[in-house]
């Protein structure tokens, strides 16, 4: 018998660039987002924002979707762009009506809101102005968070500082695949600590003008060596240092990991007592994402971390080419548990990419290996429930099919099609699934 805790929160999440479109509607500033999809070369296909799930205009019908599925938990995020054109000084009235209508239509259909203050679009003027290499940042982004939980808070009372700072480092300062799309080993350990700044910073701004909770979302991957070898077991430590412990460490008052002096040579140094302090400020919630693990195998080419990922004869791999491997979210629940003092923990994504029939005649989506994956990485969740991690929620990634930053809509994450010459919305049979498991608080699991 599967069953989950009272209250617990089932739910789907997105993000602002993903699906809204208008990028630069009612007197919105552009993001770095926006030029990066309006460079040639950079997006499959050369796909943008401009339309994506017209979520912008479409967010009351996706609301109802949401209703209709039974979800009582949607995380969203907000585009800083909206709401301060420039980044800084200017409120824009008309984009921050935008996400406090958002928020009524889910507080109407009795959905909690989970928003997200930075899921990667800083605004363009801001990185005119070096955007995260920038030291001030910190206090822009909690001025910017300022605006919002002065109009949001309460009908919002789980607020997220960061979108997986891990990937904004390593996607866009170090390997250059998302914006700003910057290669440099020397900025990246500058973006990682103003980023951990401004999130400390904003925490910091909420405990004087919020009353509710608030935390950070990251990207958890664990990381297995490939072989015995002491070369693939410290390949492991080095990858699992890098993605694991490089911003959830100082978070949670452990300081940096030692191996960041390793992996960033003379690109390191180490952070001062104050900003460490600043970084580390008490938080009511974690965020984790979970997609797969890393099997790693020392790789001397494979720069900076010398690891590079084992491909498992025999696995199953998404059409992100990222394997299923559901026992790694236990795992690193338990994980967590165990190094960070058992915080309250929301899953704020997890999901997969296939490839899916088009709509049948029927009206039907056929997807028999997300439902999988979903049944998989649920019944991983409530293992870890069962052992002791405080699971309150799941969020699925993603409500629906979307920009998959620079993979265009090549990659369909969405439990619900999106016909993108329509705008039409198909509930894909995971979407069904998914909902007899949120009416049955997993019983549908035990199938
Ligand atoms: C991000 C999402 C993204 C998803 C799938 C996460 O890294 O937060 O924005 O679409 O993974 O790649």
């Amino acid at each position: 018998m599967i069953e989950f805790p009272d209250g617990f929160l089932w739910g789907a999440a997105t993000s602002a660039s993903q699906i809204e479109g208008s990028p630069l509607a009612d007197g919105a500033g552009a993001s770095i987002w926006q030029r990066f999809v309006h460079t040639p070369g950079l997006t499959h296909d050369g796909d943008t924002g401009d339309v994506a799930c017209d979520h912008y205009n479409r967010y009351r019908e996706d609301v109802d979707l949401m209703r209709s599925l039974g979800l009582n938990a949607y995380r969203f995020s907000i585009n800083w762009g909206r709401v301060l054109p420039q980044g800084t000084g200017r409120v824009n009235e008309a984009g921050l009506e935008f996400y406090e209508r958002l928020v009524d239509a889910l507080l109407e259909a009795g959905i909690e809101p989970l928003a997200t203050l930075y899921h990667w679009d800083l605004p363009a003027a801001l990185d005119d102005r070096g955007g995260w290499l920038n030291g001030e940042i910190a206090d822009w982004f909690a001025d910017y968070a300022e605006v919002m939980f002065r109009r949001l808070d309460g009908r919002v009372k789980k607020w997220a500082t960061l979108n997986e700072p891990w990937v904004i480092t390593d996607g866009g300062y170090l390997h250059g695949a998302l914006a700003p799309g910057h290669k440099n080993l020397f900025e990246t350990p500058i973006a990682s600590r103003n980023l951990m700044l401004a999130h400390g910073a904003a925490v910091k701004r909420y405990r004087q003008v919020g009353a509710h909770d608030i935390g950070i979302v990251v990207n958890l991957e664990p990381k297995y060596p490939a072989s015995d070898k002491s070369a693939d077991r410290s390949a492991a430590e080095r990858s699992a240092a890098y993605m694991n412990h490089q911003y959830l460490d100082p978070a949670f008052g452990l300081g940096c990991p030692d191996s960041m002096a390793e992996i960033f040579g003379a690109g390191w140094r180490e952070w001062t007592a104050d900003e460490l302090e600043l970084a580390s400020q008490p938080t009511d919630w974690l965020g984790v994402n979970y997609y797969t693990r890393g099997v790693m195998k020392h790789d001397p080419s494979s720069w900076p971390v010398k690891a590079n990922y084992a491909r498992q004869p025999g696995s199953t791999y998404t059409d992100t080419g990222w394997e299923v491997f559901e026992r790694g979210l236990t795992e690193t629940l338990l994980w967590v548990k165990e190094r960070y003092g058992n915080p309250p923990v929301y899953i704020t994504e997890n999901g997969s990419a296939f490839y899916d029939p088009p709509v049948a005649d029927n009206g039907r989506v056929q997807d028999p290996l997300r439902i999988d994956y979903l049944k998989r990485h649920l019944r991983a969740v409530h293992e870890a429930i069962r052992q002791g991690a405080d699971v309150r929620g799941y969020m699925a990634w993603s409500l629906l099919d979307n920009l998959e930053w620079s993979l265009g809509f090549s990659k369909r994450f969405g439990i619900v099609h999106v016909n993108f010459e329509t705008q039409e919305r198909t509930p894909k049979d995971s979407a069904r699934f998914y909902s007899a498991v949120i009416s049955s608080n997993g019983g549908a699991l035990a199938d």
